[in-house]
């Protein structure tokens, strides 16, 4: 059994961890190609009962190469950005299969997608009454509502609730109505997303349940998108969202308004951590072990730049020792190199550091490279996808010339 998990924690596919940061060096993202499928899988099993689609959060993790990948397996995308629809393109996916799903950006930025030929979701009454009168009827364009509930990990990440800028409430509604008429609108689809890192079917039920309510008002309807969120596990004791479960209750729920709405729609979905959080890993290297009378440091060449989820929301990654020699573990802390309190693991059992250890950060798949950023002039790390048992480098390290590529220096 230990040899069994020890695998799983130092191998992707067969490949060391530690012999993937030898060859490509650290700071490393490491993903695994095999993991998302699996993730892909389980949402297709758990939502079989219903034609679903599933629009991958391209915002988790927008690398083109791991687009490709999910393209490959006939997954469509939700982008927030005129930048996210073009990397889909640039990975080779029609306009049509992506999903924009904007806030408070310009009409100008609305018109580029509508222009590249995306699918646009709504949420607020003064771009719907542009959208009228500069399509009318001619372009389809879905609703997102604001379900009026809280759920979520943490309140930064919940945005279902009425104070949330996201969505369009329901009291407003009729306002859409009128909009809708005045232009001779086609509301296609309506939206809803509540937070991230929901465990609860209830949760997810209730969303729908608010969709299902406010549906019959809209007779042109050809999908109800229920958004992501779906909670995995951080830790190794955290449950995570039982798919099976959540899938079947809310198919089941979704066929019997189907029959009461009178044709049968489309199911969607916009997962991002489910599909690519666990199959990331952070590698970092030992720079400094800094034992003081309190407290040990293990202090790592990465810091806040790379990996800004356990500042920003508290968030727990697991950390090992992937070099560790010791059985014997020791309470650390595990910080960045950023000149900020960037504790990346408090109080952490782990294998005697030694400087040099690689450690590896697990769940780095998702908002983990593409939150990264270049405080204190650092530079982001470079990627690895581990795909059918091979690592392949899919974004070369940032070099210093990148620092300077768009700035004007003035004559001074
Ligand atoms: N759909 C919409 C409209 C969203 O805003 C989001 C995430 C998703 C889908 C995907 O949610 P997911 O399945 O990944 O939970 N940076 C935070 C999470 C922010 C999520 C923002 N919106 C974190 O690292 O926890």
């Amino acid at each position: 059994m230990f040899e069994v998990k020890r695998k799983e924690i130092m191998q992707v596919q067969g490949l060391e961890l530690t012999d993937i940061a030898e060859e490509f060096g650290t700071p490393l993202f490491v993903y695994d190609g095999e993991k998302i499928v699996q993730q892909i899988n389980k949402l297709k099993n758990g939502f079989s009962g219903a034609p679903t689609r599933i629009k991958y959060a391209v915002k988790a993790l927008t690398n083109v190469s791991i687009l490709k990948l999910m393209k490959s397996q006939g997954i469509g995308v939700d982008a927030v950005s005129i930048e996210e629809i073009k990397l889909c393109m640039h990975a080779g996916y029609e306009p049509s299969e992506i999903m924009y799903t904007p806030n408070c950006v310009g009409f100008d930025e609305i018109k580029e997608a509508v222009e590249l030929g995306a699918m646009i979701n709504l949420d607020n009454l003064p771009m719907l009454e542009k959208f009228g009168q500069a399509y009318g009827g001619k372009v389809p364009v879905a609703i997102r509502i604001n379900p009026r509930i809280m759920a979520g990990g943490n309140s930064k990440i919940s945005v279902g609730h009425i104070h949330s800028k996201f969505g369009i409430p329901t009291s407003q509604l009729p306002e859409v109505i009128q909009i809708a008429e005045k232009y001779g609108m086609v509301i296609n689809g309506l939206h809803v997303h509540t937070g991230s890192d929901i465990l609860d079917a209830e949760v997810f039920l209730r969303g729908a349940n608010v969709l299902f309510q406010e549906a019959p008002k809209f007779p042109d309807l050809k999908f109800i998108d229920f958004g992501g969120g779906f909670k995995i596990a951080y830790r190794e004791d955290d449950p995570s969202t039982d798919m099976e479960r959540v899938g079947r209750e809310v198919t089941a729920a979704f066929n019997e308004f189907c029959k009461s709405y009178g044709h049968q729609l489309e199911l969607w979905l916009e997962p991002g951590k489910f599909l690519v959080s666990e199959a990331g890993t952070l590698l970092v290297e030992t720079n400094v072990v800094k034992e003081t009378p309190e407290i040990a440091f293990v202090g790592v060449n990465s810091g806040l730049n790379h990996l800004i989820r356990p500042m920003f929301y508290d968030a727990y990654h697991e950390v090992i020792n992937i070099s560790g020699q010791s059985k014997e573990k020791k309470p650390y802390n595990v910080v960045g190199y950023i000149c900020e309190t960037d504790t990346l693991a408090a109080d952490r059992k782990l294998e005697e550091v030694k400087e040099g250890d690689i450690l590896a950060f697990k769940n780095a798949g998702a908002y983990s490279f593409s939150m990264a950023s270049n405080y204190n002039s650092r530079l982001r790390p470079a990627e690895v996808l581990v795909w059918k048992g091979k690592a392949n480098l899919i974004r070369k390290k940032e070099e210093f010339a990148d620092l300077l590529k768009n700035q004007v220096i003035l004559d001074i």
